[in-house]
């Protein structure tokens, strides 16, 4: 399939405990069940670190040789164009759903990362809610099934708009991000209340931007307590394969 290309650049990359966090993610991923292949990334609020490990996570997939494609369906509030300096003139999401482009492979882009494809969100549009529950939404995820052996979703937070629900039904698991003292347990047990009424099951959740430094802070069976020396904090997953 003769895509266009975009490249990325990662000015920002995490440190080596986000990085081993993200490679430990991706394992549980692929533990999680074969036929999770379409998932999507979830949290309470904007901020928690979504579209960030959407990214590592679907470059970690790529790099263990399997071909990835992330789609940005967080069309209100996209970051991926500015965040990895993507220089290129791109067609996205939005101007597929509403129809100004017809070719599902217009709007999927090869990336400089191994095995890694994305469809970006597009500009912005009045009415992302309807545009992503759309039938055309689904055939787009049933042709990329056929092609990709992941597909990870970014969307906006649940918490805020109902997207990311409307986007659950198609997916086969949600994974939830959460930012360490962030939200508080009753939002998060709304959100995936949200997220199980669409028929997504959860796969499980980040525990993200952990302070390791902070005293007195129990890592528990995973964490070791290390040392935290450069920008990121570490993240932390539970559930699938791993714990429960
Ligand atoms: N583990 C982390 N430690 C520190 N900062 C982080 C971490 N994860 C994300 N960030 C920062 O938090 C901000 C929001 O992240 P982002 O992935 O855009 O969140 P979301 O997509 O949930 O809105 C970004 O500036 C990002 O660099
Ligand atoms: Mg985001």
């Amino acid at each position: 399939m003769a895509y266009k290309n975009i490249v990325l650049t990662d000015s920002n990359p995490g440190d080596y405990f986000y990085d081993e966090a993200m490679k430990m993610l991706r394992t549980n991923v692929q533990f999680s069940g074969k036929n999770n292949k379409v998932i999507l990334l979830t949290s309470s609020y904007s901020g928690e670190g979504k579209s960030d490990i959407c990214f590592n996570l679907a470059v970690n997939l790529g790099k263990a040789g399997k071909k990835v494609l992330l789609i940005d369906a967080d069309i209100r509030k996209s970051v991926y164009k500015t965040r990895y300096d993507i220089k290129e003139e791109t067609q996205g999401l939005s101007q597929y759903l509403s129809g100004q482009v017809e070719k599902i492979d217009e709007v999927v882009y090869k990336t400089n990362y191994e095995n890694l494809y994305m469809i970006l969100s597009g500009p912005y549009a009045p009415n992302p809610t309807e545009m992503l529950g759309d039938e055309q939404f689904g055939q787009l995820l049933k042709a990329a099934r056929q092609v990709f052996e992941y597909v990870i979703i970014d969307t906006p937070p649940l918490g805020t708009v109902v997207d990311a629900a409307v986007i659950g039904q198609y997916c086969d698991g949600a994974i939830l991000v959460i930012e360490s003292g962030a939200a508080s347990y009753r939002v998060c047990q709304k959100v995936k209340a949200q997220l199980e009424k669409s028929g997504c099951k959860i796969l499980g959740a980040i525990l993200n931007k952990v302070n390791y430094e902070r005293r007195g802070y129990r890592s528990g069976k995973y964490g070791r307590g290390y040392g935290y020396g450069g920008k990121y904090y570490g993240a932390k997953y539970y559930g699938g394969s791993e714990e429960s």
